[in-house]
């Protein structure tokens, strides 16, 4: 009989792994505790923006017209407890309110919550991000208080989602790392992942510590590589080098690679900050701070930017205070394709100039719902010609497709000066110098 999957948490990462499961063949029920959200799930709705995520929903979804009705929703824990023989917990793991560790509670309450309804054998499979140590202490958990004790065990199954490519990177994993204790669970897991694995997606056994620190090592590699490069830029800034060229030319030895190499106003989003911190402040807790203390520089490196963007800002209008000076943002989300603002840089940046008297607005492709939730002070626009009619400068800070598509002579023609930063390295200098334009972007030369 084939597998029945719950899945606990429909964020970002618990609605696209329940529909990716769904779309794998699985009978899937997901819970939440948020009545709007499963309202919403039911209708075929999704809470955020994430490319070919509601046309998979709504492809499962029970309910909807001409679905599988492989996919349902419940609030009930009684119901997943009775329903699955695998349970992905997909909950959220933020960073703790002015402190570097994150917030287990959200975690820590799904397993309290989901224990004393596993009467049955069941595998219960962590995917949300947690400091190392957290699998062996849940396991321990869940043995004293499940009913179905040793028979309800755990697994940790970390996941490397993008956002913007949640989908897809879900039905089509470049690994499956899976820390477990017994074959049993590996073969429930091979199970699960059965068409990736045939698809070539490689399958990793590890024990508990490694499947969780392979996260957050991943995370902060990436970290480290944007830092650095932005690092590069500032270095090529003082010196008069293109930190562009440079990428791309130490791109080609494959060793190091070509990707997240962009420099601009660094990292944000609901992650990579987060898990660096959270990283640290475990390391230090198991008495290895000291091989983390370069994270710390990573992490203020990539925050420098920011000041480093609004200080370019400041000299490309003349210097001295941004009073008076109207100024068009490109972009609010922390990065394309996503609607997601939490930690963003360009919103970060754009709040700086804000605070300092600038007359802010922003446009952006998706992300303006949530920017106006966060920063309701700042002016808004409905497209980038509007955000750009009347501007001193315009700052580009979100690397949209729309954006880099946009005709610089027609905008040229409404910006009150033809002054373009670029926080993203991401437009091309030659089209908009054409045009007129003065381009400038971090860590290269000024023409
Ligand atoms: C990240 C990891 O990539 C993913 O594997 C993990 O599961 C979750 O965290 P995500 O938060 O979606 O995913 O964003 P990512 O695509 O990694 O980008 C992070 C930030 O880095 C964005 O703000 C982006 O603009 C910035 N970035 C990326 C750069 O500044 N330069 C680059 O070269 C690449």
């Amino acid at each position: 009989m084939a597998l029945k999957i719950t899945v606990i948490g429909t964020g970002y990462l618990g609605a696209t792994h329940a529909a990716a499961m769904a779309e794998l063949g699985f009978e899937v029920l997901a819970l939440d505790v948020v009545p709007e959200k499963i309202e919403m799930l039911r209708r075929g709705e999704v809470p955020m923006f994430e490319p070919g995520l509601e046309e998979l929903l709504r492809k499962h979804v029970a309910g909807i017209e001409g679905s599988t009705e492989r996919l349902r929703f419940t609030m009930d824990w009684a119901e997943i407890g009775a329903f699955g023989d695998v349970h992905f917990v997909c909950v959220n793991t933020p960073q703790r309110h002015g402190e570097y560790a994150c917030d287990m509670s959200y975690v820590d309450s799904a397993f309290a919550s989901l224990a004393p309804h596993l009467h049955n054998a069941a595998l219960v499979v962590g995917k949300s991000t947690v400091p190392v140590g957290s699998a062996d202490r849940l396991a321990a958990y869940l043995a004293e208080h499940a009913p179905a004790g040793e028979g309800a065990e755990l697994a940790w199954n970390p996941e490397f989602l993008r956002e913007g490519f949640a989908v897809n990177d879900t039905l089509h994993p470049d690994r499956l790392v899976v820390g477990v204790r017994s074959e049993r669970a590996e073969k429930l897991l091979r199970e699960v992942y059965a068409a990736p694995i045939a698809e070539g997606s490689p399958f990793v056994v590890t024990d508990f510590p490694t499947a969780e620190l392979v996260k957050t090592s991943a995370n902060s590699f990436l970290a480290t590589k944007i830092s650095f490069i932005n690092a590069m830029a500032e270095v090529c800034e003082a010196a008069g080098g293109d930190v562009a060229k440079l990428a791309e030319a130490i791109g080609y030895d494959d060793r190091i690679g070509k990707k997240f190499l962009r420099a601009g106003i660094g990292f944000g989003g609901g992650c990579l900050p987060k898990d660096i911190r959270a990283f640290m402040a475990r390391a230090g807790e198991l008495g290895a701070d000291q091989a983390l203390t370069f994270l710390r520089e990573i992490d203020s490196i990539n925050m420098r930017q920011r000041g480093q963007m609004v200080e370019l800002t400041r000299q490309a209008l003349g210097g001295g205070p941004f009073l008076g000076k109207r100024v068009a943002v490109l972009g609010a989300t922390f990065k394309p394709d996503s609607d997601d603002v939490r930690d963003s840089p360009a919103l970060n940046v754009a709040g700086q100039i804000h605070l300092q008297g600038g007359q802010v607005t922003v446009y952006d492709p998706k992300g303006m719902t949530n920017a106006r939730r966060l920063f309701p002070t700042l002016g808004y626009a409905d497209s980038a010609v509007e955000a750009v009619r009347g501007a001193d400068v315009v700052l580009h800070l979100t690397e949209w497709r729309e954006f880099r598509e946009l005709d610089p002579a027609a905008l040229g023609e409404v910006a009150a000066t033809r002054l373009v930063l670029d926080g993203r390295n991401a437009l091309d200098p030659s089209l908009w110098r054409a045009a007129g334009w003065t381009y400038r972007a971090m860590g290269r030369p000024t023409a």
